[in-house]
């Protein structure tokens, strides 16, 4: 993928690439700032140092894609995970409610903004990027990590506008109601 320059709303540019071999230092400084809220909301793997320094050195992966935003000067504010396939615990809900999806057809997404820049536009300005690397993948369609957690209200209006279509409430972990969505891409 070819670097891409954004430019947020407020006239900042930024760049959306892949994920570097290089890039430890940069996206375990990212990782480690990430808030508590952010942290309720997002936990694919752990957010530390060493499990970026651990996610750089594997670059590039085989069943994943990582997209990160960075600033001119380096500083990552945003990541994207693609993972090629469907998570297992995601597949028998969409099964369960009678929409299967071919794993070989599917990309799933989890994404996460750095506390400072949610809500700045940065994620939907990305997202053209987000999905052409899930197109050129071949694929068809995006599946949310897990769902979205329905009281993420930034979260469930990004997907809506990003033309996610909602399919149906799940309740993990007790007490926490989440929406399985997907997109064509
Ligand atoms: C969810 C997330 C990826 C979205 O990225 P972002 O760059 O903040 O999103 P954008 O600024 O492009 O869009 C946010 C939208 O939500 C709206 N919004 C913000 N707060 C809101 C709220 N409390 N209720 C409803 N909508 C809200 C904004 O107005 C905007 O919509 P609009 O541009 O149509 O007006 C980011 O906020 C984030 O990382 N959140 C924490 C981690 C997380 O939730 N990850 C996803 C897990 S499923």
């Amino acid at each position: 993928m070819p670097q891409t320059t954004l430019t947020l709303r407020d006239g900042r540019p930024l760049h959306v690439r892949r994920l570097e071999r290089t890039d430890a230092d940069a996206f375990g400084c990212f990782l480690e700032k990430l808030g508590t809220t952010t942290r309720s909301f997002f936990g694919p793997h752990p957010l530390t140092a060493p499990e970026a320094a651990r996610l750089c050195a594997a670059q590039p992966e085989r069943d994943a894609l990582r997209l990160v935003v960075a600033e001119p000067g380096g500083r990552i504010v945003a990541y994207f995970i693609l993972e090629l396939g469907l998570r297992a615990e995601d597949a028998q809900r969409l099964a369960a409610r009678g929409q299967p999806l071919d794993p070989a057809t599917a990309v799933t997404l989890a994404p996460v903004v750095a506390d400072d820049y949610q809500n700045t536009g940065v994620a939907g300005a990305a997202f053209p990027s987000v999905v052409e690397e899930a197109r050129a993948t071949g694929r068809t369609h995006l599946v949310l990590m897990g769902g979205t957690q329905e009281r993420n209200a930034r979260a469930v209006r990004f997907y809506l506008r990003e033309g996610f279509t909602p399919h149906g409430r799940f309740e993990y972990p007790p007490g926490t109601w989440n929406i399985d969505m997907t997109r064509t891409v």
